[in-house]
């Protein structure tokens, strides 16, 4: 049930392929892929045409996180490059509603993410609606940043929702995990744990075998 997403964000582009396959070799089941389109964000990062080349060489469940205004627009085709998941910004959406139901209708799992001022309350009615929710750490738009230590309440907040519930939406967190903060989002409550900077670190195989391993122990810490 945890899970570590590494965020090709921090990859070395020139070598993206084989780092695939290191992160594949490691058990790593979940790619976390980020989509910026220097609109909703400042900064761009990639499109289609790498999701599509990459999804012919992996079998990594492509977890896609758009970054972008107006998603419901690319539903289709980030489908089409071979997504599996699709989160969208709730600030970025004119209907999220709608946006949610676009995604389903496409066949793929739907994420919602809110950023760090966006109260879990705007998004709480959908809890279960979605497969997963996915809350940023740090301002969406660039790795590296330090994680805002005001997000860990939300996280509780929201664990709380979902097993009042009795729901199994996943909670995804993003931005600024690294040793330190990893058993601070656990313990909050999340189980999906994106890493862009911590996990491409020099040796990639040993960075992500560290982080798998930290996961596991922590989470028997847990109940
Ligand atoms: C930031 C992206 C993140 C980014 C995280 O907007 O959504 O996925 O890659 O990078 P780190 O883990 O370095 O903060
Ligand atoms: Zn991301």
């Amino acid at each position: 049930m945890y899970q570590l997403c590494p965020s090709i964000l921090s990859a070395d582009f020139n070598r993206l392929g084989e780092q695939i396959k290191i992160l594949e070799n490691e058990g790593v089941k979940i790619l976390h892929i980020d989509v910026m389109d220097g609109d909703f964000v400042p900064s761009i990062s990639f499109g289609m045409p790498v999701i599509k080349s990459i999804r012919k060489e992996s079998k990594m469940f492509f977890d896609v996180h758009l970054m972008v205004t107006e998603p419901e627009r690319y539903i289709r085709d980030f489908v089409e490059c071979g997504a599996d998941s699709i989160t969208v910004h709730a600030e970025a959406c004119e209907d999220l509603d709608r946006t949610i139901e676009l995604i389903r209708a496409a066949g793929v799992k739907v994420g919602v993410s809110i950023k760090p001022a966006t109260p879990v309350n705007d998004i709480s009615h959908l809890l279960d609606e979605v497969d997963m929710v996915l809350v940023m750490t740090v301002q969406p738009g660039f790795g590296g940043q330090k994680y805002l230590e005001e997000c860990t309440e939300k996280i509780q907040e929201l664990r709380e929702l979902i097993d009042a519930e009795g729901l199994d939406t996943q909670i995804q967190v993003d931005g600024g995990i690294n040793e330190e903060t990893l058993s601070t989002v656990m313990e909050a409550g999340a189980n999906l744990i994106v890493a862009g900077s911590y996990a491409f670190r020099e040796n990639l195989a040993e960075s992500v075998q560290g982080i798998q391993k930290k996961i596991e122990e922590i989470s028997k810490t847990i109940s």
